[in-house]
C-alpha cells in the first residue's frame, strides 16, 4: 500500500530504504507535547470559525488528550511508515476518533505545524534554560561575596599584572552571564510569533482567525508573511548563536579552574564529586567537569555552523531540507543544559586557597604600577616613574626580592623622593582598596557589585 496520508496520487510504496532515510519520527517525537498543544488550538480555533463543529472539536481534543496520556506511559507506538512526530500522531487520532480526525489537519500544512511546534519546544527550553542561568548567577554571587577580600594576581598575557580580589574576578563571570541572560530574552522575543495559519506556503481559503489561534498558543501575535512563516528558522541559528556565546564564557571559567586547580597554581579547591581520578595514577584528581564543558563547547559552535550553512542558498519557501534543523537544535538544547546545571552546582562550591592566591600575587610584583602612582603623587611625571620603578623591579628579580620586602633605603636609591609612607601602597591589600570606584576590584565595590546584582535577579 501507498503511504495513506499522501498515497493518492502514487502507483507504488516509497521505497523501504527511502521511507527510513526520509523519515524523522526518531528524533522529532520530542515536540510531540507540543504538535497535540498546536493541534488542540488550531481545532478550537477551526470550530470558533465554523470550520468543524463543536462536537468535532471536543472529539478532537479528547482524541488527543488521551494520545498524549499514551506518549507519556510509554505506550504509543511510533511508526517509521508515519514519518514524523505530526503524521504519527494524526493517524493514531484517526484510529481512535475516525473520520473527524482527518478534518483536524484543514487549513493546514506540516510547514506551518513544524514551524510551530519547534517554536513552542524552543520556547519552553529557552525559558528553562533562562532559570537555570539565574541559577548559575546566584551560584556565582554567593561564592563572590564570600570572595570579596580574597586578594589573588590578576593577569594580562597571563603574566602577573595588579593584584585583584578574588570576588572581582568572580564578578566578571557574572557579568558574562548577564549579558547571555539578556541575549536569551532577546531571541525569545522573535520565536514567541505564530506561523499556523500559514499553511504548505501562501495561506489558506479557510476563514481562519490566526489572532485567536497565537492568543491560545500565547504567542505574541500570528507572522505577517507567510511564505517566510515556513521557511524562516532565524530563531534557531539566534538561539545556536546565543547559546555558542555562553558555551564561549563557560570554556574560559573552565580553562581558569583547570588551571587554578593544579598542583602549580593551586589556586582553588574543587570538590571531590565533581572529579574523576585516573585509572593507572592512584594520585590523580582530574577536574573533569570544568574539562568536558570546555571540550563540549566545540559541539555547540559546530552547530552554529551547520544551521547557517543549512539555511544559506535556500529559496523559498519551505524544503525537506529543514528538517535537518532539529538534531543540531536539540544537541544544543541538552548541551547547554547539560553544562549549565554542571557549573550551577560546582561554581558555589569552590573553595579559595587563600594564602596561595596571596603569595602569588606577592611574588610578581604586581604593586609595581602602584609604585609608580606614589610617584606621580609626588610631583613625578608617569612615563618617568615607569622608568624607575623598572629599574627597582630589575634590581628585586636580581636580588630575589619583592618591592615591598626592599627597605626605605633599597628604594631611595631608585628615587630620593620616596618616603616611608610608600609601603602602605606596596602591600597588596593597599593595592586593591585604591581602586575604589564603580568597576573597580576594591572589597568594598564588590561588594556594591554583589548587591546590585542580588537587586538585579531578584527583579526577574
Ligand atoms: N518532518 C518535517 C520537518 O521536520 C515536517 C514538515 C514536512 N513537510 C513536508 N512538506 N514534507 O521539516
Amino acid at each position: 500500500t501507498t503511504n495513506q496520508q499522501w498515497g493518492g496520487r502514487f502507483s507504488e510504496p516509497v521505497d523501504a530504504f527511502v521511507a527510513r532515510f526520509t523519515a524523522s519520527v526518531e528524533f522529532d517525537q520530542r515536540m510531540a507535547k507540543q504538535d497535540i498543544q498546536g493541534s488542540i488550538a488550531h481545532g478550537k480555533m477551526l470550530a470558533s470559525v465554523g470550520v468543524l463543529t463543536e462536537e468535532e472539536c471536543d472529539q478532537i481534543i479528547q482524541g488527543l488528550t488521551e494520545i498524549e496520556e499514551e506518549i507519556a506511559r510509554g505506550e504509543f507506538e511510533w511508526s517509521i511508515e508515519l514519518e514524523d512526530v505530526h503524521m504519527n500522531i494524526e493517524a493514531r487520532l484517526t484510529q481512535k476518533i475516525g473520520i473527524t480526525g482527518k478534518k483536524l489537519h484543514t487549513g493546514r500544512s506540516r510547514n506551518d505545524q513544524v514551524a510551530t511546534d519547534i517554536r513552542l519546544y524552543m520556547r519552553d527550553e529557552v525559558d528553562f534554560l533562562l532559570d537555570e542561568v539565574t541559577r548559575l548567577q546566584q551560584g556565582i554571587l554567593s561564592l563572590a561575596e564570600k570572595e570579596a577580600d580574597t586578594i589573588m594576581p590578576g593577569f594580562t598575557h597571563l603574566q602577573t599584572a595588579q593584584p585583584v580580589t578574588f570576588g572581582h574576578h568572580l564578578m566578571a563571570w557574572y557579568e558574562m552571564m548577564q549579558r547571555d541572560y539578556e541575549r536569551l530574552m532577546d531571541c525569545r522575543k522573535r520565536i514567541n510569533i505564530l506561523p499556523l495559519g500559514a499553511a504548505a506556503l501562501a495561506g489558506t481559503t479557510y476563514p481562519i482567525d490566526r489572532n485567536m489561534t497565537a492568543e491560545l498558543l500565547g504567542f505574541e501575535r500570528p507572522t505577517y508573511n507567510s511564505l517566510d512563516s515556513v521557511s524562516d528558522r532565524d530563531f534557531a541559528i539566534e538561539f545556536t548563536s546565543a547559546a555558542s556565546i555562553i558555551m564561549m564564557h563557560m570554556s574560559r571559567w573552565a580553562e581558569e579552574m583547570v588551571m587554578w586547580a593544579s598542583a602549580q597554581f593551586n589556586f582553588i579547591y574543587l570538590p571531590d564529586r565533581f572529579c574523576t581520578g585516573s585509572s593507572i595514577m592512584p594520585q590523580k584528581k582530574n577536574p573533569d567537569v570544568p574539562e568536558l564543558v570546555r571540550g563540549k563547547t566545540g559541539r555547540v559552535y559546530g552547530h552554529l555552523m551547520g544551521l547557517l550553512t543549512l539555511m544559506k542558498s535556500q529559496c523559498l519557501a519551505y524544503n525537506k531540507d529543514n528538517q535537518e534543523d532539529k538534531e543540531p537544535l536539540f544537541d544544543t538544547v541538552d548541551t547547554l543544559k547539560g553544562s549549565l546545571r554542571a557549573f550551577a552546582d560546582m561554581i558555589p562550591a569552590i573553595e579559595s586557597r587563600k594564602e596561595h592566591m596571596y603569595e602569588a600575587a606577592r611574588r610578581g610584583f604586581s604593586t609595581a604600577t602602584d609604585l609608580a602612582d606614589y610617584l606621580v603623587g609626588q610631583g613625578v611625571a608617569f612615563r618617568d616613574a615607569h622608568e624607575v620603578v623598572g629599574k627597582a623591579v630589575g634590581y628585586g628579580v636580581k636580588e630575589g626580592k619583592d618591592l615591598s620586602e626592599m627597605t626605605l633605603e633599597e628604594l631611595q636609591a631608585f628615587g630620593d623622593m620616596i618616603k616611608s609612607d610608600v609601603f602602605d601602597v606596596l602591600t597588596l591589600e593597599g593595592s586593591v582598596a585604591a581602586r575604589d570606584h564603580i568597576g573597580g576590584t576594591a572589597p568594598a565595590q564588590v561588594l556594591a557589585a554583589v548587591a546590585r546584582a542580588k537587586t538585579e535577579l531578584e527583579a526577574r
